[in-house]
């Protein structure tokens, strides 16, 4: 990594510089004005599967608090926010009735960040799918996708024309592995074969929405958004490199070939064998439409062993509460990569930043690490757009506190510090540090 000073000079004017967040992270009010359950929501409930034992009751009262918080945003200075809608609020089985109410919190959202000339990007799932589709088998079935698309165009219809993106699915990959093959996340099954169901109908979903909500004729940018990390083997030994190369496969080539390639990575499905997706006629060209933007979240590289799991600490580099490498020059790789191996129109960083363990101390929160982490990331941002690469944003995971799923409230990734018990907001030294990069000083 250079030393350079990354300032936001060297960056296009028009970059957009942000920060992220998702609505059942922070908007809590789970039962208020007519919303239904998500799966986040029944997963909260059972026993073992948060670390806290905590739910998304409260999380930051976003529902209620929403004009504090955009208050927030805007003296950070950014001029773009990324968050998503909970399905679950708007059309409370995700199959039935409209839910006006639901509708109405989102509008409100929408007009203040508009009025101080905010651009937004909307996000239609991160993670929170209705419960009720959950009992149908959720993103397993192939009739899911067709719930998604319903549901995708009436959003686009209502708002599509006041937001600048609209981004489909958050991490797939997630949704997929962490919820139906290793059963950390909800709906927390234990099967590669389910997962593979997931992963192909949440890709097919995604072209199914895509193509109809360009059909009302918008101008919004469509994409969707993709957890990527560079993987490496741990080692020279043949296993580990065989073993680098199909974790490539499963975590990158297998989204991103049939995205942008319209078709999955041979070696991976030979690799699944029964288990691999359950591809029709026509889904890979429904999945490969036209992406205006490719959201990448990027936190940490991944190493590969065949044997022994990989030491993080054996790399002498910091390691956050999450256990996970700081390890900028990765980004730089990843988005330079992706610009060469697939040429998506655009790029966007749509998620990047850190959890350590932070304290209020005199109404400061001082927190070196993350400020550092900000920085070499937006550095490395800079790094690859110097080497050609068509990055256009760069969004921070994550404006404030919340939620942190399984781990409940006991990671903070914001740079705004929530103690949950006031629901009181403190700006720590690192939101200081990105609102004077961005408004000098
Ligand atoms: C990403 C999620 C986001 C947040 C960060 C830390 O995988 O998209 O909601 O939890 O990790």
């Amino acid at each position: 990594m250079s030393n350079m000073t990354v300032s936001r000079d060297l960056f296009p004017k028009d970059f957009k510089w942000g920060v992220a967040t998702s609505s059942f992270q922070i908007e809590g009010a789970h039962d208020r004005d007519g919303k239904g359950p998500s799966i986040w929501d029944t997963f909260c409930e059972v026993e073992g599967k948060i670390a806290d034992a905590s739910n998304g009751h409260v999380a930051c009262d976003h529902y209620e608090r929403w004009p504090e918080d955009i208050e927030l945003i805007s003296r950070l200075g950014v001029n773009a926010y990324r968050f998503s809608m909970s399905w679950p609020r708007v059309q409370p089985d995700g199959q039935g009735a409209w839910n006006e109410a639901g509708f109405a919190f989102y509008d409100q959202l929408i007009s203040a960040l508009a009025q101080r000339g905010i651009e937004m990007h909307l996000t239609l799932n991160h993670w929170d799918l209705p419960q009720a589709l959950q009992e149908k088998g959720g993103w397993a079935s192939r009739e899911v996708c067709v719930h998604f698309e319903r549901y995708a165009v009436e959003v686009a219809r209502r708002f599509g024309h006041r937001v600048h993106s609209i981004c489909t699915h958050n991490e797939p990959w997630v949704i997929a592995i962490l919820g139906y093959e290793q059963g950390i996340f909800p709906p927390g099954m234990q099967s590669r074969k389910q997962a593979m169901r997931a992963v192909h109908h949440l890709l097919l979903s995604h072209g199914m929405a895509v193509k109809a909500m360009r059909g009302l004729g918008l101008t919004t940018a469509m994409g969707i958004v993709l957890n990527l990390s560079p993987i490496y083997p741990a080692s020279d030994d043949p296993q580990d490199v065989a073993k680098s190369k199909i974790d490539d496969g499963l975590i990158l080539r297998l989204y991103m070939d049939a995205l942008f390639k319209g078709e999955y990575p041979q070696d991976v499905i030979d690799h699944l064998g029964d288990d691999a997706p359950p591809v029709q006629p026509g889904d890979l060209a429904t999945i490969a439409q036209h992406n205006d933007f490719l959201g990448v979240n990027y936190y940490t590289r991944n190493f590969s062993s065949s044997g022994n799991p990989w030491d993080v600490s054996s790399t002498g580099n910091t390691v956050t509460d999450m256990g996970w490498e700081v390890y900028p020059q990765g980004l730089t790789e990843l988005l330079c990569r992706l610009h060469h191996d697939y040429q998506p129109e655009r790029l966007w960083v749509t998620e990047n930043g850190s959890a350590f363990k932070d304290q209020v101390i005199d109404g400061e929160v001082n927190d070196p690490q993350r400020l550092a982490y900000l920085r070499d990331h937006i550095t490395a941002t800079y790094e690859a757009m110097a080497q050609g690469v068509p990055v256009e944003a760069y969004f921070a995971w994550s404006l404030m506190d919340n939620f942190e799923w399984a781990s409940g409230y006991a990671k903070r990734f914001g740079l705004v510090h929530v103690d949950f018990a006031t629901q009181k907001r403190t700006f720590k030294n690192s939101a200081l540090w990105y609102q004077n990069f961005l408004l000098g000083n």
